[in-house]
């Protein structure tokens, strides 16, 4: 009799679920007793200890080289072990051209949650990446339909093999051919962390095609998306999963490019040039004193996230005047048509 399989995976756009699928999909030809679990419908917070003996696997995309907060954090809070084997995996921004595969970049995803899962008590068994569809339609179109089923066919190929291995036993750790570049993106994984993903979350908007139909805020997997002035606002609880803005059926979800370029050119030349004068007026800095001037650009970077706080808010309200209304539209990219969502591949789903 094979160990028992449990599944806990988030995903914004289906990839991450697919995967997940295709491994449990390959357990139950095995007959071995499998479960997939959204994290997301789930209380997170509340987590059984997996039985004794049963293998426990992870599966997320990869958002800025890490996983995104919602897994990192799940697996942090996961009940301890007595030598349970844990597998993880993660989607990444897999591209075709041409005939050739490109992979994406993992960073510390899989790293930092396997060194977690050991602290914890478990046995490794797996780490892999798998190099599925870029979902990032904040910054390039999404992937052609074509492509999308090509890289979809050898992805589940892919995933079947692995889980095969490790539902047999096997130990398969394909993710150590990386491991190089990896943890030299890490300084980069941090940034995006405490700064990348403030902003990245505060660069969606609806436009008029919305028709309020609730749809984004119901289906968002963190419930970042509240209703303001009756509009949809995005919170900071948001992880740019890209579901509202690939999946909403008036296409009226999209980046706001002119504002982000804008605030962020206030904020470098205008805002920290004036805070940085006025702390220079107010205060000299003796050389050596390294707690002073980490002080004043802890104060800096504070300053800067309470003008994104309150000029997002701004823009919110200035949306309702019908000519910025347009000015916000004609700059975002994403409103143009050659511009796709992104869609998983339904054939291979
Ligand atoms: C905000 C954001 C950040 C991302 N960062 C990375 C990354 O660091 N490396 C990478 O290879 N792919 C990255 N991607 C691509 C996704 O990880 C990839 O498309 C994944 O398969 C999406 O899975 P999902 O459909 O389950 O959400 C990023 C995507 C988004 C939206
Ligand atoms: S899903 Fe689209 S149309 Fe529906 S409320 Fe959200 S933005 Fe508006
Ligand atoms: S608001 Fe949109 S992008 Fe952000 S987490 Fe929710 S569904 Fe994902």
């Amino acid at each position: 009799m094979t160990d028992p399989l449990t599944i806990y995976f988030f995903s914004g756009t289906g990839n991450a679920r697919n995967v997940a699928h295709w491994f449990a999909a390959t357990a139950d030809k095995m007959h071995i007793p499998n479960e997939a679990i959204d994290i997301a419908k789930i209380d997170r917070k509340n987590i059984q200890p997996p039985p004794p003996g049963s293998l426990v696997g992870f599966i997320s995309p990869t958002h800025g080289f890490n996983y995104p907060p919602a897994m990192m954090y799940f697996i942090f809070r996961f009940p301890r072990s007595k030598g349970n084997k844990a597998f993880l995996m993660n989607t990444r921004a897999g591209l075709k051209l041409s005939k050739w595969f490109v992979p994406g970049l993992s960073g510390i995803a899989l790293w930092l949650s396997a060194l977690v899962l050991l602290v914890k008590g478990y046995r490794l068994v797996g780490l892999r990446s798998i190099d599925l569809p870029s979902n990032w339609i904040s910054i390039h179109p999404g992937v052609k339909e074509k492509v999308v089923a090509s890289i979809y066919t050898r992805c589940k190929q892919i995933t079947i093999a692995f889980a095969e291995k490790i539902l047999n036993g096997k130990k398969v750790f394909t993710a150590f051919r990386d491991i190089i570049q990896d943890l030299l993106i890490f300084p980069v994984s941090i940034g995006y962390f405490f700064v990348g993903r403030f902003i990245l979350a505060k660069s969606f908007y609806a436009t008029d095609a919305c028709d309020k139909c609730d749809l984004c805020i119901a289906n968002c997997p963190v419930k970042a998306i509240l209703t303001v002035d009756n509009r949809p606002f995005w919170s900071y609880r948001c992880e740019s999963c890209m579901r509202c803005m690939n999946n909403c059926p008036k296409r009226a979800i999209d980046t706001a490019h002119g504002y982000i370029i804008g605030i962020l050119c206030l904020i470098n030349m205008g805002i920290v040039v004036w805070f940085w004068q006025g702390v220079g007026r107010l205060i000299t800095i003796p050389a050596d004193n390294g707690w002073a001037e980490t002080a004043v650009t802890l104060t800096g970077w504070v300053l800067t996230f309470a003008v994104m706080v309150v000029s997002y808010r701004i823009y919110h309200y200035l949306l309702r005047i019908p000519l910025l209304r347009q000015l916000f539209y004609y700059t975002s990219i994403t409103r143009y048509k050659f511009w796709r969502r992104y869609k998983p591949s339904r054939k291979n789903s």
